[in-house]
């Protein structure tokens, strides 16, 4: 190993201001207040001289959406008060206006047509992964590790939800998270801060396009802030306690880099953050997101998060739940109805500042003119666009293309993968082999249930080969399928298809197996304590093995699942999550070869639900090797992870040679890398590149993140992979909040995932002169 020492023009210590987006358009007032200036100042002034009080705590004031604006609503206690309020100019917006530009028109014109100063809605949805067309959950896509597709992912889900009247998305989920138990995983971009930034800055520029104004971009939303992925023992809205070091280190960075992508807006979280429920936390509103961040948009609350602050045991009423939540920089109330009908009082009384109000209306207002909701507020209701826009060809065909790149191949013995493509009796089993919803995933709210192409119907392109389905055993059984959340019924107990399945099992040459979660058992409120193969899947999968040990095993599911007996005793392993509309397309192909797998793991999976929170960029403990019996260890599992962060095989191999390391300019590391594809197949690599800083004034983990470039490769095909490393990536948040670059030596690895293979060391000094 060599040892090189750079003579860095090293800043010990940056303070934070310095890695401040450099914003001129937002000055400092006070710590809890910045006067936002913008392209529409003047009307901005103009319009809020109009505004009478409750106007303006109208425009702070969301409200979900009735399934039908223009006819019966089933929300019969509240929808006639809100569209009362909405006649008064008492709501600024509205979220899950179902039925598309129809409905979302007959609401605006209301706004428009019939309040006092016509003050256009913002119109929201929760556009998560597609809109129609239902593209892979975002954990799938995260696994791509492929920006330009995540963007387009999100550029395209954007089109499709403009076109439909939406101009404004809750997405993208930016939540890190080590804890596979929370189902919430399933939305975000998995543990790592460093991929997570740079998939929240795909999916934000996806989202928002290059120009807000234009009708087929959207506004984004950076959520959930702050801690949420943090929830203890992954139970969903619990408790988060985190000290200063994860906080600024792993859970703030992919908020930082939405932040200076241009993200419009953020939504608050659920969770208490150390003891002061995130709506209410002034800290991280004020102070880092408005104030340090020069974040220059609105804040909307998560739903009824506001009044839920009298349960967290913070707020004593609605009344003191407003104030609180205004204070601490909530700009908009969805669904809590305190700000609608507590804040006049409240300004009135003199407990609130009016100029906190007039802050929050700046920035909502400032978005709906940068939509260009003022110059056209019908610019996103063209029902001719709706139809030609919806669900069109090249959606289709770029879901399909986002699918197969979200796929990962855990495992592949003897090459049971590819399978051949004639002659072949194929035995296909699992209840989820011939599912047309659960593809769908958790959000997809705009979709058609049934919409997906099951893998049956994708392997059934393939006509080489004798192809038989047998179901094995239902997973679960949905009380309905329209309601999106309601809790799914596992099946525990029924096995009466078991025969059917070994019987087939037994005369096949090959067995694919379509196992693990139903779509609905991951997202909001979907927490497991158990992260196994649910009910009677495992138990079914053993049974078919003693027949027939050819088995492909295809996991859908929207977390890391513990599959150890799969990984023991399963020849091949795909992990193909939950991938939209064109899953079975994508999974056919992948099983076929006609597509070589790429994807890596963005979160660890465990042995066993013990582990959890496992995660790659862990610290070392004072004890980390078995010299005795007493170091860091359980007695009865492994410490390592079944398969790690980072991880993922192909239908090809590759090796990685001659790393090496140059200095080029004083702030400045750059390293490369010979990558070869050594196989038989053209195929693409993640490269990856993680530090350790071995020394620190605040411990570092292990490994951490740095780099990674996506290479394809035709076989025996060589290329060098470059990489930098700066100061952006060599410093870390003290306990202080202050980001510090401290000298030291640094190792580095490069390899196919985080127990990355090639390594070598610098040495970070300070300037001699
Ligand atoms: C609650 C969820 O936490 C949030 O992510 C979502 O955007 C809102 N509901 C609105 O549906």
């Amino acid at each position: 190993m060599k040892n090189y020492s750079l003579y860095i023009l090293l800043i010990c210590i940056i303070t934070s201001c310095n890695d401040l987006k450099n914003n001129t358009s937002v000055s400092q007032k006070d710590p809890g207040q910045q006067i936002i200036h913008s392209g529409f100042d003047d009307q901005i002034s103009d319009l809020m001289a109009k505004m009478t009080l409750k106007e303006k705590i109208g425009q702070m004031n969301q409200y979900n959406g009735f399934w039908d604006a223009t006819g019966p609503s089933p929300d019969k206690g509240k929808s006639a008060m809100k569209y009362e309020h909405i006649r008064n100019g008492y709501v600024g917006s509205m979220l899950n206006i179902k039925g598309g530009v129809k409905q979302v028109k007959a609401v605006q014109k209301i706004a428009v047509e019939e309040t006092r100063l016509g003050i256009p809605l913002i119109i929201a949805f929760d556009v998560i992964h597609g809109f129609k067309t239902i593209a892979p959950i975002p954990l799938a896509e995260s696994a791509s590790w492929d920006m330009e597709t995540i963007k387009k992912s999100a550029q395209n889900a954007a089109e499709e939800a403009a076109a439909s009247g939406i101009n404004w998305t809750f997405a993208p989920m930016i939540d890190t998270s080590r804890d596979a138990r929370w189902g919430r995983v399933m939305e975000g971009g998995g543990e790592d801060p460093f991929l997570g930034s740079k998939i929240a800055i795909a999916r934000v520029k996806g989202f928002q396009g290059e120009d807000l104004s234009t009708s087929n971009t959207i506004a984004a939303c950076a959520k959930h802030f702050a801690g949420y992925g943090f929830a203890e023992a992954g139970r969903e809205y619990n408790t988060v306690d985190v000290g200063t070091s994860t906080l600024n280190n792993i859970i703030f960075p992919p908020f930082k880099a939405a932040a200076e992508a241009g993200v419009k807006t953020f939504m608050n979280s659920f969770n208490e953050l150390n003891g002061i429920p995130a709506t209410g936390n002034k800290y991280l509103q004020r102070e880092v997101l408005k104030g340090k961040w020069g974040f220059d948009g609105f804040v909307v609350s998560d739903w009824g998060s506001m009044m839920e602050m009298t349960a967290h045991g913070h707020a004593k009423d609605l009344k003191q739940a407003a104030e609180f939540s205004i204070k601490a920089g909530s700009d908009m109330d969805m669904e809590s109805y305190v700000y609608v009908e507590h804040l006049a009082d409240l300004v009135n009384e003199g407990t609130v500042d009016v100029s906190l109000v007039d802050d929050a209306v700046r920035r909502i207002l400032k978005v709906k003119f940068e939509l260009g909701l003022f110059e056209d507020p019908y610019r996103y209701c063209d029902e001719e666009r709706e139809k030609a826009i919806t669900g069109k060809k090249e959606f289709i065909d770029d879901a399909l293309d986002m699918a197969k790149k979200s796929i990962v191949l855990l495992k592949n013995n003897n090459n049971l993968l590819p399978l051949k493509k004639e002659n072949q009796k194929i035995a296909l089993i699992g209840a989820l082999a011939n599912d047309k919803t659960s593809p769908l995933g958790n959000w997809s709210l705009a979709g058609e249930p049934g919409s997906a192409i099951s893998v049956l119907e994708g392997l059934q392109q393939y006509k080489g080969n004798n192809l038989s389905y047998a179901k094995g055993a239902d997973v679960v059984v949905p009380k309905s399928k329209a309601a999106w959340a309601d809790e799914v019924v596992v099946n525990k107990t029924d096995t009466s298809g078991f025969v059917e399945a070994i019987a087939l099992a037994k005369k096949s040459d090959v067995v694919v197996m379509v196992l693990g979660e139903h779509g609905m058992q991951s997202g909001e409120a979907k927490s497991r304590a158990n992260i196994d193969l649910p009910g009677v899947q495992q138990e079914l999968l053993e049974a078919v093995y003693k027949v027939n040990k050819n088995i492909v095993l295809v996991l859908t599911n929207g977390r890391p699942l513990a599959i150890p007996w799969a990984d023991e005793n399963i020849p091949s392993i795909v992990e193909a999550w939950q991938l939209g509309v064109q899953s079975g397309n994508a999974i056919a192909q992948v099983l076929y070869g006609d597509y070589n797998p790429s994807g890596k793991l963005p979160m660890t999976f465990p042995r066993s639900v013990g582990q959890v929170p496992i995660y790659y960029n862990h610290k070392n403990t004072g004890r980390p090797s078995a010299e005795n019996v007493f170091w860091s260890h359980y007695s009865d599992e492994e410490n390592t992870p079944l398969y790690p962060f980072g991880y993922g095989l192909s239908y090809t191999t590759f090796s990685y040679e001659n790393l090496k390391i140059d200095t080029v300019s004083d702030r400045e590391i750059k390293i490369s890398v010979d990558l070869t594809n050594t196989g038989e197949v053209k195929g693409k690599e993640v490269a990856q590149l993680y530090i350790h800083d071995l020394f620190a004034s605040v411990t570092r983990p292990v490994r951490e993140l740095k780099g990674f470039e996506l290479v394809e490769l035709e076989p025996k095909e060589t290329k060098t992979v470059h990489f930098t490393l700066s100061e952006k990536e060599l410093g870390f948040y003290d306990n202080n909040e202050a980001y510090v670059i401290e000298p030291g030596e640094f190792n580095i690895y490069i390899g196919g995932d985080s127990g990355a293979l090639l390594q070598d060391s610098f040495k970070l000094k300070k300037q001699s002169n």
